[in-house]
């Protein structure tokens, strides 16, 4: 495994940016830093018209906040052109929520992008969490984004147990878009939306699966804070496999990764 962090004085123009072989590693000093440089990747992903893989949780949300205030500070008719023609679809959703819940991430979406930005109805797609049927939802918004072209730029989180999207460990890399069980530690981790409670994050979600995000044209993994300092030290150093869903990302053509240096002080 080549040397990934920190970088040799050499090794790039840019001391921030490491290429090895299909990755691509950035290193910023903070998460507001991190979440200026991700914005601006969505945006530029805009501006070629790629489909938006788009993410949920607190990582992302300084990054949208960024890229609201991008957005913005695009003149009028620019601005107009990139909105009407966003087309994004999420990656995942709990069972039983939908847009207006707490914590539904239909309603994150909602309250950090689409109302802000005023987005045509229909632009931004999550899985319905209350579809009668959330095996057959699953194959349907698995569908929808392969009848889209798939995903051009798939922004991801990393879980504390190295799930993206939903996928929990342990996970192939080939899962495909369903409804699956949350683990006790995933709804440990999510509780904060949910008043604290772990008992009141839904059981079940329905996530896009490995197979989709692989599929993506490029895949940009966002990771911040000490706490995911070992996860994605294992995710993009130790051999790929199942117990490390996140780990699967190393064998996409086109990875980024952007970190701050408290999450990347573990790689080397
Ligand atoms: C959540 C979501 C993921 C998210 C990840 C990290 O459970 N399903 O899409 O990226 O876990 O969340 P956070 O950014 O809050 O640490």
């Amino acid at each position: 495994m080549p040397r990934l962090w920190p970088p040799a004085p050499c090794d790039s123009p840019d001391p921030a940016l490491i290429q090895t072989g299909s990755l691509a590693l950035e290193v910023l000093p903070d998460p507001a830093a991190v979440a200026e440089r991700v914005a601006g990747l969505l945006l530029a992903a805009l501006e070629r018209g790629q489909t938006l893989g788009l993410a949920t949780g607190r990582t992302m949300e300084p990054v949208y906040a960024a890229l609201r205030n991008q957005l913005l500070h695009q003149p009028a008719a620019q601005r107009q052109r990139l909105l009407a023609g966003w087309r994004s679809f999420n990656l995942d959703e709990y069972v039983g929520l939908a847009a207006g819940d707490a914590g539904a991430f239909a309603t994150e979406m909602a309250v950090a992008l689409e109302r802000p930005l005023g987005l045509p109805a229909g632009s931004l797609q999550l899985p319905n969490g209350r579809a009668p049927d959330p095996q057959q939802e699953a194959r349907r918004y698995g569908g929808a984004v392969t009848a889209a072209g798939g995903i051009g730029l798939q922004l991801l989180g990393l879980g504390a147990n190295g799930h993206v999207g939903f996928n929990e460990p342990p996970c192939p890399s080939d899962a495909r878009c369903r409804c699956l069980q949350l683990s006790a530690a995933t709804r440990r981790q999510n509780a904060a939306a949910f008043g604290g409670d772990p008992a009141a994050v839904p059981e079940r979600a329905i996530t896009l699966g490995t197979a989709e995000i692989l599929a993506a044209k490029q895949v940009l993994l966002v990771v911040t804070g000490e706490a995911k300092a070992e996860i994605l030290r294992r995710s993009l150093q130790e051999p790929p496999g199942p117990l490390v869903p996140a780990s699967w990302l190393q064998r996409h053509p086109q990875l980024r990764v952007v970190a701050d240096a408290a999450a990347a002080h573990r790689l080397s």
